[in-house]
C-alpha cells in the first residue's frame, strides 16, 4: 500500500528531547500553546497541523488515521528526528496509536491525551455519519456552534475552540468524521509497545470517559494514567500546568532525567 504524505505544517519551540504533540478534531496545532512556555525551556516541542487542519494542506480524497500517521513520520524524516516522544490529543491519539504500531523503532513514549484505544461503537458510528451528513447540508456553523460546551466548560476556551472550528472546511471535517468512524481497534497491538505510555484524562470529559484511560494502560506494558480531575476533553488549555507536568514526567520515562 503506497502511502502518499503532505509535508505538514509545523511549529516548534525549545530544544532537547523531541516532543511531538498532536491535535485533535476539529482543531488545529494552537490548542497546544498554553503549554508551550511551561515546556519549551525542558524539550524540543513540535507542533504540526494534521492533514486538513490549520495551514497544513488540504489533501483529504485519501484520509485515514493511518495515513496521518505517515505524515507525522514523514515530518520526522524531514526535521532529521530518529525518534520522538508523541503525544495526541483525542483523534492525535488514534493517530499516535497507529504511529506506534505502524513506526515503533521512531518511537520514545507515547502519551494518549483525552483519547482511547477502543474503535467507534455501532453507534458512535453511526452518529458520526449522521454529523458529517448534517455538516454537508449545514456548513462548519453545525458543528462551530454544537461541539465546543461539550469540549469544555469554560466559557474562554469555547470561543477560542469555536474559531479554530470555524476555520476549517467542510470536506476536511466529513473526511475526518468518516475515518474516524472507520479507525481500528487499537487495543490488540497495546502490549507490544515497548515504550512508556501516559494517559491523561480530565474528570469532566464529556466525549471520552476516563475508564478509557484506565482500561487502555492495563494492557500495555509500562504505563500509567494522570486524571485531571477539573479538566474536561482539553486538559491543555484548561490545566496546562498539570499537563505539563504530566507530559514532562513522560519525556523524563522515556529518556531518563
Ligand atoms: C477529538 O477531540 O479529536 C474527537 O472528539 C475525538 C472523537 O470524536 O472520537
Amino acid at each position: 500500500m503506497e502511502l502518499k504524505t503532505v509535508d505538514l505544517a509545523v511549529e516548534q519551540h525549545g530544544e532537547g528531547i523531541p516532543l511531538v504533540l498532536l491535535h485533535g478534531f476539529p482543531l488545529n496545532r494552537r490548542i497546544w500553546h498554553p503549554i508551550v512556555p511551561l515546556l519549551e525551556k525542558k524539550s524540543r516541542l513540535i507542533l504540526p497541523d494534521l492533514r486538513g487542519f490549520g495551514d497544513s494542506p488540504q489533501e483529504v480524497e485519501e484520509f485515514s488515521m493511518r495515513l496521518l500517521a505517515a505524515d507525522v513520520l514523514q515530518l520526522l524524516d524531514r526535521l532529521n528526528i530518529e525518534k520522538a516522544v508523541i503525544a495526541g490529543h483525542s483523534m492525535g491519539g488514534y493517530v499516535a496509536l497507529e504511529f506506534a504500531h505502524a513506526y515503533p523503532h521512531r518511537l520514545k513514549g507515547l502519551a494518549l491525551v483525552a483519547s482511547q484505544a477502543d474503535a467507534d461503537s455501532p453507534e458512535r458510528r453511526q452518529a458520526r455519519l449522521i454529523t458529517a451528513r448534517e455538516v454537508r447540508s449545514r456548513g462548519i456553523r453545525y458543528i462551530a456552534e454544537g461541539m465546543p460546551s461539550k469540549l469544555s466548560a469554560d466559557a474562554a476556551i469555547q470561543t477560542q475552540l469555536s474559531q479554530m472550528i470555524s476555520a476549517c472546511s467542510v470536506p476536511v471535517v466529513v473526511a475526518a468524521l468518516k475515518a474516524m468512524a472507520d479507525r481500528r481497534d487499537a487495543n490488540p497491538w497495546l502490549p507490544e509497545i515497548q515504550v512508556p505510555v501516559l494517559a491523561i484524562t480530565g474528570g469532566e470529559d464529556q466525549l471520552v470517559p476516563v475508564e478509557k484511560a484506565y482500561s487502555l494502560i492495563k494492557l500495555v506494558n509500562k504505563g500509567w494514567v494522570i486524571e485531571i480531575p477539573e479538566a474536561g476533553h482539553m486538559p491543555m488549555m484548561e490545566s496546562p500546568q498539570k499537563t505539563a507536568d504530566a507530559l514532562f514526567q513522560l519525556v523524563c520515562a522515556a529518556n531518563g532525567c
